[in-house]
């Protein structure tokens, strides 16, 4: 049972894991983030794969989605652990806290979204009602129970397009709409990997409070702050949970 962890903003590398090889995949999509890292973290064998590239190097609404989750599935992933910075709307979503959504509204745009697209044989949809895989979720979030790591279990993911951060308005409308928590890079991998029959859950790290929730501006200075706080959590997490 093979699994994956696709590393965000702050997780370019996963620390701990005892690198084995690195595999170049092509795909009918383009060209993934980069290699694909196999390594071997707390005993178990694990991918790999850093979302913006090793460098962090590609936007969100620049990442190849569809090379990256095909990628995987071609090495035989079955489960991928997403992890994610985002910024926190409700209240519990506070800077540093780790986030387990098991929601998704999708404000993005233009991505290429799905790989039922052209030269079909047949009109495919998917069931994306619930959009995070439950057991895998379940799994996680016993792993942050076990790390100590105080979690909140649920909540919905909007999904922006960015790269730009957003409006005070348009995170007011967030809100209205539903969501606890913003990202950039949560859709269309979420689906793509549900289109391949990959069981997928994110670990968001909030990073800062989103646009207009305080009256202070976003600063980048802070996101980085809190986001090496976060992810020595995802670390923490990562050590209870593997193998995945
Ligand atoms: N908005 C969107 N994406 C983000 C944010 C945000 O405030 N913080 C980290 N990723």
């Amino acid at each position: 049972m093979t699994a994956a962890i696709i590393g965000g903003t702050g997780l370019t590398s996963l620390p701990g894991l005892e690198i084995t090889h690195r595999e170049v995949v092509h795909t009918p999509y383009g060209e993934p983030s980069g290699p694909i890292t196999h390594g071997v973290l707390h005993g178990k064998e694990i991918m790999f794969l850093a979302r913006h590239g090793y460098g962090h190097t590609i936007p969100p609404h620049r990442v190849n989605y569809r090379a990256n989750i095909w990628a995987l599935k071609h090495l035989g992933v079955e489960r991928v652990l997403a992890v994610a910075a985002v910024g926190g709307i409700t209240e519990e979503m506070s800077p540093g806290r780790i986030a387990f959504p098991d929601q998704i509204i999708d404000y993005t745009w233009s991505r290429q979204h799905t790989f039922f697209d052209v030269d079909l044989t047949h009109v495919t949809h998917v069931d994306f009602s619930y959009p995070y895989d439950a057991q895998l979720r379940a799994k996680v979030v016993e792993a942050a129970k076990r790390a100590g790591v105080d979690a909140v279990n649920g909540g919905t993911y909007g999904a922006t397009q960015g790269p730009r951060l957003e409006t005070a308005a348009e995170i007011k409308r967030m809100r209205n709409d539903g969501c606890d928590i913003v990202g950039m890079t949560g859709m269309p991998e979420a689906v793509l990997a549900r289109e391949l029959n990959i069981a997928y859950a994110t670990c968001a790290v909030v990073a800062n409070w989103a646009a207009g929730v305080t009256a202070e501006e976003i600063s980048m200075e802070e996101i980085g702050l809190n986001l090496e706080v976060g992810m020595q959590r995802v670390r923490d997490i990562l050590g209870e949970l593997v193998p995945l």
